[in-house]
C-alpha cells in the first residue's frame, strides 16, 4: 500500500516571515502521523526560514518549485539542486505547467533538470497533464505519454523508484474545475502501465501518482478513496491554514 504524499505548492506566494508564520501554526493544528507524508514548496525565498520553522526532526519535508540543471556557474537568477540540498530540500516540482506555458520549459529541459536532481539527492516531482484543447481532441494519453517520454527516458529503474508523478491536467489548475476521479484514475492507470512497461512492475506499483489540479477540502476524500491515486498536489488550497490542515488530516486517515 503506497503512502499518501500531500504537496501544498505555494508558487508565488508568502515572504519567507509570513511562511515561518503559516508553518508554526500548521505544526500546531496538525499532528504527526505516520499515514501521510507532507511536503511544502515555498518560493526560494522562504526556504531558509522554513527550514527553521520545521525544525530538525519534522515530519513535513522541504521542497522547491524549481532548479536549473547545472550544479554552479554563470545562469543568471538560477538555482541549482545542491543550493537546494544545503537548504534542507528533498524534494524538488519539475516540469510544473506553468514553468512549460509562461516560461517557455520543454521535455529535454525538464529531463536534465529530473537528472540534475537525481544527481543531487533531490526527488523530483515530475508534472505532466494536458491542456483543454488536447483533451477535447481525445489527447490526453499521447501527450501525458509523450511528457513522460521525454523527460524519463533513459533513467533507471533506481532512478525511477526516487520520482513522484503528480498528473496536472492544465484545464484544472487554479479553476476551480477539478478532473473527476474517474478521469485522473484513468491518466493514472496509464502512467503506472507507462511505468511499468518502461522499467518494471515493482517500480510501477510502488510509485506514487499526485492528482493536482483543484484539489479541496471537499474533493481531497473522494480522490484519495481512489486506489490509483496516492495524493495530491495543491495549489491555491494550500494557502490557506484551515483548507490545507484539512487536506493533510483526509490523508492521514489510514487507507483500508
Ligand atoms: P491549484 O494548483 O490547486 O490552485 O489548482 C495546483 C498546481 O498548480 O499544482
Amino acid at each position: 500500500m503506497r503512502k499518501p504524499l500531500i504537496v501544498g505548492n505555494w508558487k508565488m506566494n508568502k515572504t519567507a516571515s509570513e511562511a515561518a508564520a503559516f508553518i508554526r501554526d500548521l505544526r500546531e493544528r496538525v499532528p504527526a502521523s505516520p499515514h501521510a507524508d507532507v511536503v511544502l514548496a515555498p518560493p526560494f525565498t522562504a526556504l531558509e526560514s522554513a527550514r527553521s520553522a520545521l525544525g530538525s526532526s519534522s515530519w513535513i519535508s522541504l521542497g522547491a518549485q524549481n532548479v536549473h540543471w547545472e550544479p554552479q556557474g554563470a545562469f543568471t537568477g538560477e538555482v541549482s539542486a545542491p543550493m537546494l540540498r544545503d537548504l534542507g530540500c528533498r524534494y524538488v516540482i519539475v516540469g510544473h505547467s506553468e514553468r512549460r506555458t509562461l516560461f517557455g520549459e520543454r521535455d529535454e529541459h525538464v529531463q536534465k533538470k529530473v537528472r540534475a536532481a537525481l544527481k543531487h539527492g533531490l526527488s523530483p516531482i515530475l508534472c505532466v497533464g494536458e491542456s483543454l484543447a488536447d483533451r477535447e481532441a481525445g489527447r490526453t494519453e499521447s501527450v501525458v505519454t509523450a511528457q513522460l517520454n521525454g523527460s524519463l527516458t533513459g533513467l533507471s529503474a533506481h532512478d525511477l523508484a526516487t520520482i513522484t508523478i503528480a498528473y496536472e491536467p492544465v484545464w484544472a489548475i487554479g479553476t476551480g474545475r477539478s478532473a473527476t476521479v474517474e478521469q485522473a484514475a484513468i491518466v493514472h492507470r496509464s502512467i503506472r502501465l507507462f511505468v511499468e512497461t518502461g522499467w518494471n512492475s515493482d517500480i510501477a506499483s510502488a510509485m506514487r501518482i499526485l492528482y493536482g489540479g483543484s484539489v479541496t477540502p471537499q474533493n481531497i476524500a473522494s480522490l484519495l478513496a481512489c486506489d490509483a491515486i496516492d495524493g495530491a498536489l495543491v495549489g491555491g488550497a494550500c494557502l490557506n491554514l484551515d483548507s490545507f490542515a484539512t487536506i493533510i488530516s483526509f490523508a492521514q486517515i489510514p487507507r483500508a
